[in-house]
């Protein structure tokens, strides 16, 4: 009998010691404090046994059940800390990390660069106005004399809307140039506006083309405007958006509704002027294509060009962005990607 208490002391122990869960350690109870249980049943025989081994053996059970229920005890203790550990561990929150952050949306570097455009003007004293996408024939060639059959349209590769070829044929404005007739037809000078919007092209798109682009177009008409208001107001521009140091340039060039028709350039941002690939060994990077509004278009809109003279000019937003910012292909502005986006 005391060989039995003692093996079963042994296998109580090394058991509590295994038991990892309060389950385990339920079924460990009930086998050997319970009342069912190997040790209860033994207290319980006592009874029958003369008084002398009763004496030995009852002290020596008690002891092992004490011992047993204090174990009992310390273990349930420790395994309710774990689990408190292990549900803490779960939910902790630690508050020094840094915050996920908030994505935010912005202006495409377009309409940045148009809102700079914008701002450089509005301060010469231009109103900002826009106009039509579509339009008509008319207004984007014939008017700008440029008639049918006019070589100077192969300038411009057209989308059109309509297939007849008539004045009034529709078509996706390949300039901003339209809304100087529209402007000249119901305002009278003086007048001093910019029109900032999409134009199209039929074109094959590489990394300096795109089908679709951004322009800006200029008009100021007045009874004493000449050739030197036209260059020291886009001077004054080139330095507004480039810097104030930046060399600019005026050269002569074609358009068939300006005459004199020039062109603006500025210095090479990436040489400064001593030539390099992006501005083909020329020191120099045009910018905007300008002029003397012609005296007949001006009288196709009901304006006295004996009286009033203006000039014009139209530059490409996306040229002026590529240019101030580096950028590689004209084809990342309209890709929809957010890591080529998110650096403007
Ligand atoms: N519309 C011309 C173009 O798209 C630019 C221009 C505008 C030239 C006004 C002269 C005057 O190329």
């Amino acid at each position: 009998m005391l060989n039995e208490l003692e093996r079963l002391e042994t296998a109580a122990r090394e058991e509590l010691g295994s038991a990892g869960s309060a389950a385990e350690l339920e079924t460990w109870r009930v086998r050997y404090l319970g009342k069912k249980s190997v040790l209860t049943g033994a207290l319980r025989s006592l009874a029958a046994l003369p008084a002398e081994e009763r004496k030995t053996l009852g002290a020596r059970a008690n002891a092992v059940k004490m011992d047993l229920q204090t174990r009992y005890a310390e273990k349930q203790e420790s395994l309710s800390l774990d689990s408190i550990d292990q549900s803490l561990g779960r939910a902790a929150l630690d508050v020094t990390l840094p915050g996920r952050p908030a994505l935010y949306g912005r202006l495409h570097p377009i309409t940045q660069v148009f809102h700079e455009i914008c701002a450089v003007f509005s301060h010469m004293g231009f109103q900002v106005i826009e106009g039509p996408e579509v339009e008509r024939d008319y207004y984007n060639f014939e008017a700008l004399n440029i008639p049918q059959d006019h070589p100077a349209r192969d300038m411009f590769a057209t989308l059109w809307i309509d297939t007849a070829q008539s004045r009034d044929s529709r078509l996706l404005r390949t300039h901003t140039s339209p809304m100087q007739v529209r402007l000249m037809e119901k305002q009278k000078p003086p007048l001093r506006f910019i029109v900032p919007g999409r134009t199209y092209r039929y074109e094959a798109t590489d990394a300096t083309h795109d089908w679709m682009f951004h322009q800006v177009e200029g008009l100021a008409v007045d009874s004493d405007i000449t050739l030197r208001d036209l260059k020291e107001t886009l001077f004054e521009f080139c330095r507004g958006i480039f810097g104030r140091d930046t060399g600019v340039r005026f050269r002569c060039d074609y358009f068939p509704f300006v005459e004199p028709g020039g062109e603006v350039s500025i210095e090479c941002v990436q040489c400064k002027g001593a030539g390099c690939r992006l501005c083909k060994g020329s020191g120099w990077l045009e910018i905007l294509g300008c002029g003397m509004v012609y005296p007949n278009v001006l009288s196709g809109c009901g304006i006295d060009p004996t009286v009033y003279s203006g000039f014009a000019f139209g530059m490409g937003v996306e040229r002026i962005t590529i240019l101030r910012h580096g950028v590689d292909d004209i084809r990342h502005f309209y890709s929809g990607d957010f890591r080529f986006l998110r650096q403007f």
